[in-house]
């Protein structure tokens, strides 16, 4: 925790809802939102220095350098000091930027994993390619990006597993938003509220105790 202020991550491929469930989880639990893509954006928007530079690499589908957005977010998390909390969208994206993150800010309560197929993704991302306005959802950019994905953010995932058994939430997000929010929003208040038992927040699962119960077979044999 960050000043003893809950921290999570909310990770996944590109178009897989990352911002959708956080606006649910801030709606419930008022923490601070955090957008790596936007806080990148705004720099963009800004002209700024630093924007002309992350600009190419954001159409490129690739990664800015980590110092970047580390410097981003512990700026924006400095900034917001009354925060109950930190939701961080879309960080850490690489190795080197969880790494970064944990020696110079602190460790997260919880890592959100959104897993959705590449099809689905794509579909989604097309769609709101019609009206977004955002330079990187084309095809060919959206490629790129999953490329980027595969390659360099999917061992983030692997290393919070080897951290901490049931550091990682992983969840589907294939059905409608509030139907993946509902699975998750136990998991998440008990991540957050350590005096909530684990029993009892398990058990609010509606489908415990059955062996389907997916967050469950993910808190407690983390893959
Ligand atoms: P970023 O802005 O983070 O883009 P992204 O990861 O590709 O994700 P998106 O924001 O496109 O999608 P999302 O998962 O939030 O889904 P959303 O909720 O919008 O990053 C952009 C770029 O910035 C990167 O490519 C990189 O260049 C750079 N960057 C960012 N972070 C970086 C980092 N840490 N290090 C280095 N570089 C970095 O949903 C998508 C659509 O699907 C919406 O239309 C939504 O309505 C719909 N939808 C969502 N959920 C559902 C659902 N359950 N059912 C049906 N439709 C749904």
């Amino acid at each position: 925790m960050a000043n003893n202020k809950p921290i999570i991550f909310v990770l996944g491929g590109p178009g897989c809802g990352k911002g959708t469930q956080c606006e649910r989880i801030v709606r419930d639990f008022g923490f601070l939102h955090l957008s790596a893509g936007d806080l990148l954006r705004d720099e963009v928007k800004r002209k700024s220095e630093l924007g002309k530079k992350c600009e190419q690499l954001m159409k490129d589908g690739k990664l800015v350098p980590a110092e970047v957005t580390l410097s981003l977010l512990s700026k924006a998390m400095k900034d917001a000091n009354n925060a109950k909390g930190y939701l961080i969208d879309g960080f850490p994206r690489a190795l080197e930027q969880a790494q970064a993150f944990d020696k110079t800010v602190g460790r997260p309560n919880l890592v959100i994993f959104l897993e959705c197929p590449q099809d689905v993704m794509e579909k989604r991302l097309l769609k709101r390619g019609e009206t977004s306005g955002r330079s990187d959802d084309n095809l060919e950019t959206i490629m790129k990006r999953f490329e980027t994905f595969q390659k360099e953010s999917l061992p983030v995932i692997a290393f919070y597993r080897k951290l901490k058994a049931g550091l990682v939430l992983q969840q589907s997000s294939v059905p409608p938003p509030d139907m993946v929010y509902k699975e998750m929003e136990l998991i998440i208040r008990k991540a957050i509220t350590p005096v909530i038992s684990t029993r009892d927040a398990y058990s609010q699962c509606s489908l415990w105790p059955g062996p389907d119960c997916p967050n469950i077979l993910n808190m407690d044999n983390p893959i």
